[in-house]
C-alpha cells in the first residue's frame, strides 16, 4: 500500500455532511446482483448438482456460496439473463429433471443448457439466500403468453391452470415474485428493435402479466446503453407510467469492445481508462434522468442500473464464450466509485445489478472445485451494505483530481447516509495510482463522539484473491480516523476503499 514514499503526496479532499438533512432512503436494490446461464456462473458455480457428494450443497446449491451471500445481504438477485432471457423458455424448466428439454445456449459458448436449473432451482435459492428474485422475461423469442404464465405460476395462489401445475411440481404456496424485466437490451440481443417498437411491444407484453393478491408487480422496461438517450426519451414518451415501474440502463467499464485488456498486469494507461469509464455512470446517470425529469418530475418512475461492472478479456485458456475474469484492486474502486455514484442519485436509481455473481465478469465470488473466494468486489460490497435503506446525506465535495498524461478524473468520491440506530456511515474511495489523500469531513448538523472504520487496501493495484491465497486482499480495521470538535480527519491510500461509522 502506497502510505507514503518517493511518489505519495498528500492531496486535500474537503467534504461536508449536512447530517441533519438525510431525507432520500437509499434503496436497498442499488446493492443488487445478476446471475446468468453463462460460462460457469450456474452451472459449476452456484449450482453443482443435486447428485454432487465432493461439494456441499442443498439442493444442488453450494451451501459455502448460500452463505457468503447471506453475509453480503444481496437484496435480489436477477436471472436467468441477460441475452439469455430472450432466448430461455421457463416450461422448459420445470417438473421432473431427466424431462426437461435440452437448448443450445446460443449467446454463452453455444453450449448444451439441460434445463436443470429452473424456476424452482432459482426461486428456492433465493429464499435461502435471503435476496428478493428479480426475473428477468423473454419478450424477444417468448410469446405474450408465455410471459403472462410464468407470472401466474410464481404468483398465483391456487385454482389457475399454471398455479396447479406450480403445485404438482412441489410448491404449494406461490413465490410473490414482484420484480419482473419485461425483456432485456431490446435494441440489441433482445431482438434488435427500435425503442418505438419496443415500447409498443412493451405495452402488450405488461399488459398481461397481472398482480396477484401478494404481489404487485413492478415492472422493468429494457433500457438503454451507455449515453443512448434517445432510447430513454421514446420509452418515457410512449409508455404510460403506470404500467411502467423502472427503466433499465447498462453501462459497463470496458477499455474497448475490441480489446478490453488483461483482468490482471494492466498497465497504468489501462488502469486510468478503466477509471475514465467507471466515472462516466456518473455523467450518464445525469444525462438519463434529465429525460426523465423532463417526462416524471414526480420521480414515479426508476432508472434501474440493472448490469455494471468491469469487463475485462477472458482469463487465458478459459472458453472465450464464458467471460470469466480475474478481480483485483482495480474492480474494488470501480465498486466503490460506482456504489457512491448510486448512492448521491437515490433519488432516481432505484436498483442496480452488478454483472454478474459466481464466475462471470465482475464476480463477488469465484469458484474451482470444492474450492472457493471471495474477491475484492465481494469485500466492498460488503462494507458499503451499511447503506441499504438507510437515509442519504447530502454533500459538499472538494476533491483534488487523479492526472494521468494530461488527463483528469476526480480522485475521491464520497456517500454518506444515516442509519436506523442514526449512525452515520460514511464511504471513500481513492482511484489515485500513486497518491494518498488527505480528507476532512465537517460533520456538520448534528453532534457526533465516536468514530469506527473498515478499510480495504493492498499494496499493488493488480492484487487479488487465488484459490491458493483466498485472504490476500481483505477487510482490515481501520483506526486512521480521528474525531476532533465535529471534524473527521483522515489520510485513504493510493487504490483503497475506507468506509468510517461515526455515533452520537
Ligand atoms: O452480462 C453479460 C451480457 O452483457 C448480458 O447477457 C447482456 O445483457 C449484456 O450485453
Amino acid at each position: 500500500m502506497l502510505v507514503c514514499g518517493a511518489l505519495a503526496v498528500l492531496a486535500q479532499t474537503k467534504v461536508t455532511l449536512n447530517t441533519d438533512l438525510a431525507k432520500t432512503q437509499i434503496n436497498k436494490h442499488i446493492y443488487g446482483h445478476f446471475a446468468e446461464h453463462l460460462g460457469k456462473c450456474i452451472y459449476g458455480g452456484m449450482y453443482v448438482g443435486e447428485g454432487n457428494t465432493k461439494i456441499p450443497n442443498t439442493a444442488g446449491v453450494r451451501n459455502d456460496v448460500i452463505q457468503a451471500l447471506r453475509d453480503l445481504k444481496v437484496p435480489n438477485l436477477r436471472w436467468p439473463g441477460g441475452c439469455f432471457a430472450d432466448a430461455y423458455q421457463w416450461k422448459d424448466g420445470i417438473g421432473p429433471k431427466a424431462n426437461r428439454p435440452k437448448m443450445v445456449n446460443i449467446w454463452w459458448g453455444g453450449v448444451t443448457e439441460d434445463n436443470s436449473f429452473g424456476t424452482h432451482d432459482f426461486l428456492d435459492m433465493c429464499e435461502r439466500i435471503g435476496a428478493e428474485p428479480y426475473l428477468a422475461g423473454n419478450v424477444g423469442s417468448g410469446t405474450v403468453k408465455d410471459l403472462a404464465d410464468w407470472v401466474t405460476y410464481v404468483n398465483h395462489p391456487a385454482g389457475s391452470p399454471m398455479s396447479e401445475l406450480r403445485k404438482k411440481n412441489g410448491r404449494e404456496t406461490p413465490w410473490n415474485v414482484k420484480l419482473w424485466g419485461v425483456g432485456n437490451e431490446a435494441w440489441g440481443c433482445g431482438g434488435n428493435m427500435t425503442a418505438e417498437y419496443y415500447s409498443n411491444i412493451y405495452r402488450q407484453y405488461a399488459t398481461f402479466m397481472s398482480d396477484h393478491k401478494d404481489a404487485k408487480l413492478y415492472k422493468i422496461a429494457s433500457g438503454a446503453s451507455d449515453g443512448q438517450y434517445d432510447w430513454t426519451e421514446t420509452l418515457m414518451k410512449n409508455i404510460p407510467h403506470n404500467m411502467m415501474q423502472g427503466v433499465a440502463l447498462h453501462h459497463y467499464s470496458v477499455l474497448s469492445w475490441g480489446d478490453k485488456g488483461p483482468s490482471v498486469g494492466f498497465s497504468e494507461a489501462q488502469y486510468f481508462k478503466t477509471m475514465d469509464e467507471a466515472w462516466k455512470m456518473d455523467e450518464f446517470i445525469k444525462g438519463h434522468s434529465t429525460i426523465m425529469d423532463k417526462y416524471d418530475p414526480a420521480k414515479k418512475v426508476a432508472l434501474i442500473v440493472d448490469e455494471w461492472g468491469g469487463w475485462y478479456n477472458v482469463e487465458e485458456g478459459t472458453n472465450p464464450g464464458f467471460l470469466y475474469q480475474q478481480n483485483t484492486m482495480r474492480d474494488a474502486m470501480i465498486a466503490g466509485l460506482t456504489l457512491n455514484i448510486f448512492n448521491n442519485h437515490a433519488d432516481r436509481v432505484k436498483g442496480a445489478n452488478l454483472a454478474q455473481i459466481v464466475n462471470v465478469l465482475q464476480a463477488v465470488i469465484l469458484t474451482n472445485e470444492e474450492k472457493m473466494l471471495l474477491t475484492p468486489t465481494y469485500h466492498v460490497m460488503k462494507m458499503y451494505n451499511v447503506h441499504q435503506d438507510a437515509k442519504l446525506i447530502p454533500i459538499d465535495i472538494e476533491a483534488p483530481s487523479y492526472e494521468f498524461n494530461g488527463k483528469k478524473l476526480t480522485a475521491v468520491s464520497v456517500s454518506a447516509s444515516k442509519d436506523a440506530q442514526n449512525a452515520v456511515n460514511i464511504s471513500l474511495t481513492n482511484i489515485d495510482y500513486t497518491k494518498v489523500h488527505e480528507v476532512t469531513i465537517n460533520l456538520r448538523g448534528e453532534d457526533f463522539s465516536k468514530v469506527s472504520g473498515q478499510i480495504l487496501a493492498s499494496s499493488k493495484i493488480s492484487d487479488h484473491n487465488t484459490f491458493e491465497q483466498p485472504n490476500k486482499v481483505s477487510i482490515k480495521d481501520f483506526s486512521g480516523a480521528k474525531l476532533e470538535k465535529g471534524v473527521l480527519k483522515l489520510t485513504i491510500p493510493a487504490y483503497s476503499v475506507v468506509v468510517l461509522k461515526v455515533i452520537k
